[in-house]
């Protein structure tokens, strides 16, 4: 199996002359090659506008990016007018800064006030609200337990507007928790051709937690080991609906994928037993 490739078919334009030689700050590398290996904001770009209007009949100009890393999605956002609005929460400062530094710093000046970031614990709610806050990249499965997963949903339900949407990323699947390691060619700017290496770490079906890593091979040889891992609690589609209605949603839905390059969604209420599946659940205030 290999590691839903949530970017197939939404990456962008690759670059016309990769250069061999990295020119890139070495405590900036790995942001770059976990953006151009992993990340791509195609999807939330067109999905959270489309699926808050069709759950709520409202539009979206207000967005909170949870967990937000080097803050892609937050930045693209503002790009859509200028009344859109976003807010990164990332615990992590050195990434935030990176973010703020490179990607915030990359917009216009105006959309550069339109998009901030907080070193902040997405367990805690905002004073501002929001229209849609969305957690991706299975983000949330950093939580282990029912009582925090639960914390969390009611935070950001107290975050929200009035008709807001809260939009979960997951995966699963019996792909998702076998002992492997998958890899792919990927073509980074100012870096040039990295080998993209996803690792998925023996699987506890008592604690249901795995460890997964992504380590790269840059174009010299050299590797970056472990660039970034994760100890994730592998959570059912079924069970985040019910923790989403306890904590005070008044509704649920799941968002599945129709083809394999995982790039249409629809709503659905059942879904195919596939060896590896990505679904979004949102809750709705
Ligand atoms: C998998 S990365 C997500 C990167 C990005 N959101 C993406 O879609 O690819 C997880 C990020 O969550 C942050 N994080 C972990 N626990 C957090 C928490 N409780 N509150 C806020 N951020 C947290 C980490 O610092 C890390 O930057």
């Amino acid at each position: 199996m290999s590691r839903p490739r949530k970017n197939a078919g939404r990456r962008g334009a690759r670059p016309k002359k990769p250069s061999r030689s990295p020119s890139i700050p070495e405590t900036d590398l790995k942001f770059k090659l976990y953006e151009a290996a992993v990340q791509s904001s195609a999807w939330q770009m067109r999905y959270l506008p489309l699926f808050h209007r069709r759950f709520t009949g409202k539009p979206a100009t207000s967005m909170r990016e949870d967990f937000c890393g080097t803050g892609r999605i937050a930045c693209d956002w503002v790009k859509k007018s200028p009344h859109h609005r976003a807010l990164g929460l990332d615990l992590d400062a050195v990434t935030l800064e990176y973010a703020d530094r490179v990607n915030r710093a990359a917009l216009p000046s105006a959309e550069r006030e339109q998009v901030s970031f907080a070193l902040q614990n997405v367990l805690f709610p905002t004073r501002e609200k929001f229209d849609v806050i969305g957690a991706h990249n299975f983000s949330f499965f950093v939580f282990h337990e029912r009582r925090d997963l639960l914390a969390y949903a009611k935070a950001a339900l107290r975050s929200l507007k009035k008709d807001g949407t809260f939009f979960l990323e997951m995966a699963g699947g019996q792909g998702f928790v076998e002992t492997e390691s998958n890899s792919q060619t990927v073509v980074v700017p100012e870096v040039g051709k990295v080998k993209y290496v996803w690792e998925q770490h023996p699987y506890d079906p008592v604690t249901k937690v795995s460890d997964y890593s992504i380590h790269f091979r840059l174009p010299n040889g050299r590797w970056l080991n472990d660039a970034f891992t994760y100890h994730w609690r592998l959570w059912e589609i079924r069970e985040v609906r019910e923790i989403l209605l306890e904590a005070g949603f008044r509704d649920t839905r799941v968002l599945w994928p129709t083809d394999e390059t995982m790039s249409e969604y629809v709503e659905v209420e059942h879904g195919d037993d596939a060896d590896v599946w990505l679904a979004y659940v949102v809750g709705i205030r």
